[in-house]
């Protein structure tokens, strides 16, 4: 199994890449979005207008749903806030609109509402909450992977921790997770990013993709039927879906697919760019560096601050269910809703000089998991991810410091997911 996780695969590099990432989206953006995120905050919480229009991107997705849409952009903390937590008027039912989503995990429960979406979600939410997470998750992957991780780090003086860390740490976390072997990991998550990807890969290519994918996952639900073990599928096999009426019933195939290939793409990427961000917002400002390897009860600030400063995920949309008024906009019904928590997350009125990283703040709560019925889900997974491997690394290398001879890394991406180039590092 730790073969898998330090592999020399080629893979690794063309998959783990923030430049990669955003000119396959079609549109890479090396610039710091904040100082725009925060302009258009303070001209107005709400504008008329899609995000991406607002900030001046070329229309790559005009046809990104299955109908035209008037759009509308949401900025101040509050207005932001309220969108999340109102999702019967802003909806998240738009994901069905989306091709990319549905050629991917279309029936998962990112598209879902109201009871449907509480019921649905009620079949993983035990095998996610914050104890199952600190236990059954890090006892059964997370400390495994951070410690094999770790020991290949010892050989190095130097490392590219965005490439040698943080990828490989929450690839495998959720693969194995789910109940597939670490062996497959490079494979499955390939599959999936061709399948989402708008410019990635030829009908054909897509075809096998998800071909590579149904066998997969189709196996490996087979085999946990007939025997369940201890994972994420076995914990889908053995739960019952509450319905409209009271009764219950066994998920199908199609449902625990659905949800496990969101699983997968939601949780891989995402803790692999936010760890990076975390690193390099600390390994930037020494004196917090020191602050949080001296005292190890900052490890989750840290975090919980990286993803208020730079969240990874900066936007995620909704579509209006009837007319409505946010924050004095009137939006109508049948409008896209571009809800954008990276702006949301440095809101003057809420933070004290918001630009700043600063693990010192007090803990308020921040929108870069969202808020509402639709929370990260995996959360709570995310976070003793990245608590484990931090404290295993000021470990381990009480010396970590930037390598001062790299080239300067960036923040850099599309406008959905931002990261980091390279977290380049001097172990010892
Ligand atoms: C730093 C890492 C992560 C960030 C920043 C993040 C962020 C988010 C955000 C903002 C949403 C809300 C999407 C929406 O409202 O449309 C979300 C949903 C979700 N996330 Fe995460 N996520 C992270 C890690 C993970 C991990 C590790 C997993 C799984 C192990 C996961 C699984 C999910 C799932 C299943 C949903 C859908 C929840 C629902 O629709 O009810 N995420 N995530």
């Amino acid at each position: 199994m730790s073969d898998a996780v330090i592999a020399d695969d080629p893979r690794y590099k063309k998959m783990f890449d923030v430049r990669l990432e955003g000119l396959n989206s079609g549109h890479l953006i090396e610039a710091d979005m904040n100082g725009k995120f925060g302009s258009l905050r303070e001209s107005a919480p709400v504008h008329p207008g899609y995000l991406r229009d607002l900030m001046g991107l070329p229309d790559t997705h005009h046809n990104r749903y299955a109908t035209p849409k008037q759009g509308y952009s949401v900025f101040s903390f509050d207005a932001c806030n309220a969108a999340f937590r109102d999702n019967e008027v802003f909806s998240s039912k738009l994901y069905k609109e989306m091709a990319s989503v549905q050629a991917t995990f279309g029936g998962s429960i990112l598209e879902m509402g109201g009871a449907e979406h509480r019921r649905n979600r009620a079949t993983l939410q035990p095998l996610f909450l914050k104890p199952k997470a600190l236990t059954w998750w890090r006892e059964r992957w997370i400390d495994d992977i951070v410690k094999t991780l770790i020991e290949s780090l010892r050989r190095e003086e130097r490392a590219d921790l965005n490439q040698q860390f943080c990828a490989r740490l929450p690839m495998q976390v959720v693969t194995q997770g789910i109940g597939m072997d670490g062996q497959d990991a490079l494979t499955f998550r390939e599959a999936l990013m061709t399948l989402m990807g708008a410019n990635r890969g030829t009908p054909q290519e897509k075809l096998g993709a998800s071909q590579i994918i149904e066998t997969l996952l189709g196996d490996l639900i087979a085999r946990r039927r007939a025997e369940p073990g201890q994972d994420v599928v076995s914990g889908l096999v053995a739960t019952e879906l509450e319905l409209e009426d009271g009764s219950t019933r066994p998920l199908t195939d199609h449902e625990i697919m659905a949800n496990c290939k969101l699983i997968i793409l939601a949780g891989g990427g995402t803790t692999w760019r936010q760890l990076g961000i975390t690193l390099w917002a600390l390994l930037s400002h020494p004196d917090q560096l020191a602050a949080v390897k001296a005292d190890r009860k900052l490890v989750e600030p840290a975090i919980e601050e990286s993803l208020r400063w730079n969240p990874t995920d900066p936007y995620f949309s909704r579509v209006s269910t009837a007319d409505t008024v946010l924050d004095g906009v009137a939006i109508p019904a049948n409008s896209v809703v571009d809800i954008c928590l990276g702006a949301g997350n440095r809101d003057p009125r809420r933070w004290t000089n918001p630009d700043a990283y600063d693990v010192h703040r007090p803990a308020i709560g921040h929108l870069g998991f969202s808020i509402g019925p639709h929370q990260c889900l995996g959360m709570n997974v995310s976070k003793a991810e990245m608590m484990v491997a931090i404290n295993a690394l000021f470990d381990h290398f009480p010396n970590v410091r930037r390598d001062p001879d790299a080239p300067e890394p960036a923040l850099m991406g599309h406008l959905e997911g931002r990261g980091m180039t390279a977290v380049p590092v001097l172990l010892t």
